[in-house]
């Protein structure tokens, strides 16, 4: 799993578990291949002795922290001091694109659930506004039609598209499917997320806002940056 070592993605991951976790804490951890060296760092800090317990956001992760020996806890089985996590795309207010693996049912889940949100990237991730990567909606297979015909007629002709192949769906841990929807540039997150939650059947979208605490930037040369917020939308915590 991610062998593919990116010194960027892994100053973030190490940054983020050295700056904000200490012994003791029950922390949650993010899915995909930047979360991944959060988790390594994390397994590494239990083998040298801490009591670090996680909350997995994907099946995915559950299995890299069980062979690492990670504790694992259900969501709020203890205070969760913070949470670590990759996103697909970062605007300046710090409202993210996230579900590239999947996962933003439970992402979203540990990001409200947990006490401080770290978001960790690599520049590319970095947008002036959110969309370019298409934005994915957990769809309950059964309303899927629902879905697409309500789809259809509030947003016209966004293209959207069911994540797998015809014959072989990709299914979430929650056995949803997955819509990628394009709407191009989304300049507020806040209210399309509501226009999409509001149609029977979308269970989450992998819009994010008003939840970040902090953005750690990898870079190649190994040192993780802070990205300062340009503030705009309210924060909801
Ligand atoms: C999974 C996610 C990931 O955090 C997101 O896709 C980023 O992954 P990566 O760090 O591999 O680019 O939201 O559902």
């Amino acid at each position: 799993m991610f062998e593919n070592e990116d010194p960027a993605k892994r100053a973030a991951g190490y940054a983020a578990v050295e700056r904000f976790v200490r012994d003791g804490m029950c922390v949650g951890l993010g899915t995909g291949s930047t979360a991944y060296w959060a988790i390594e760092r994390v397994g590494a800090r239990i083998a040298a002795g801490e009591r670090i317990t996680a909350v997995p956001t994907s099946s995915e992760t559950e299995t890299l922290c069980r062979k690492l020996a990670i504790p694992l806890a259900q969501l709020l089985e203890h205070p969760m001091q913070v949470a670590i996590d990759g996103a697909d795309e970062v605007a300046p207010d710090w409202s993210l694109i996230k579900g590239g693996g999947g996962a933003l049912f439970r992402e979203k889940a540990v990001a409200l659930a947990c006490e401080r949100y770290i978001v960790i990237v690599t520049e590319p991730k970095l947008v002036p506004a959110l969309g370019r990567f298409p934005l994915p909606l957990e769809v309950v297979p059964f309303a899927a039609p629902y879905v697409r015909r309500e789809f259809a007629q509030r947003f016209g002709n966004v293209e959207v598209v069911r994540r797998g192949t015809e014959l072989q769906p990709f299914v979430t841990d929650n056995g949803n499917w997955i819509f990628d929807a394009h709407f191009g540039r989304i300049d507020d997150p806040p209210a399309l997320d509501a226009a999409l939650r509001e149609i029977h059947g979308v269970v989450a979208s992998g819009l994010f806002y008003g939840m970040v605490d902090e953005v750690l930037v990898g870079e190649a040369n190994g040192t993780a940056r802070s990205l300062a917020i340009t503030p705009r939308t309210t924060r909801s915590r």
